[in-house]
């Protein structure tokens, strides 16, 4: 397990995505081969966190985007404006290098999501996420999301509850 602390900061094309391997072949493909070209259209954007300075240790994309009233769990609703949509951040993936698993840093990126959506000057009710699978679910699960009545994969934490500590761009923490 490493002890050296881990810098967040937007990836860039200064960033080597080459050797990035968490295990998932779909996250790692995506990383290598679409992440670019989509931040370029704005269609998302991209933080990593960094060890030892530039070995990229884990990622995580954000982009806008919006729920369904009616998809929310009714004691949630009913909080709500009755528009048909709820605005969201979406975090459309997570991925640690098989390297750095087990370390808290897949907890310490979705804290940073969670504090930069809740920073962002254009409101949104929540974090969401669409989990790949029961595995990924269990893990926001653990971290206080919740799953929509009717889309077991798709989860949210409100922003007004989420208690996330405050981290900004290319700043350190760690050890984790
Ligand atoms: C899921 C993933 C992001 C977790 O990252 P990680 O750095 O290994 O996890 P952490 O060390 O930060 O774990 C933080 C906490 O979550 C818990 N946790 C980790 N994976 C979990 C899981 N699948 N289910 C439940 N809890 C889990 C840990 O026990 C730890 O709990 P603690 O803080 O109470 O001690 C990582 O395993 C990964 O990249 N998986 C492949 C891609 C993936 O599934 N992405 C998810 C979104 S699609």
């Amino acid at each position: 397990m490493s002890s050296a602390p881990f810098l967040v900061t937007p990836l860039d094309a200064t960033h080597d995505r080459t050797v990035f391997n968490s295990g998932s072949e779909p996250l790692d493909r995506y990383f290598r081969e679409g992440v670019a070209q989509d931040i370029r259209r704005r269609v998302t954007a991209c933080f990593i966190a960094l060890a030892g300075g530039q070995r990229i240790a884990g990622y995580y994309t954000l982009a806008s985007a919006s729920f369904l009233l009616a998809d929310l769990p009714a004691t949630t609703a009913k909080k709500l404006p009755r528009y048909p949509t709820v605005p969201v951040v979406r975090m459309g993936r997570l991925a640690i290098d098989q390297k750095f698993k087990g370390q808290g840093l897949g907890g310490a990126l979705l804290a940073d999501a969670l504090d930069r959506a809740t920073r962002s000057e254009i409101a949104a009710y929540a974090l969401m996420v669409d989990a790949k699978d029961e595995v990924a679910a269990a893990f926001y699960r653990h971290h206080g999301f919740l799953a929509l009545p009717d889309l077991p994969l798709t989860l949210f934490l409100p922003l007004a509850t989420a208690a996330a500590p405050r981290k900004t761009d290319n700043k350190r923490f760690g050890p984790i």
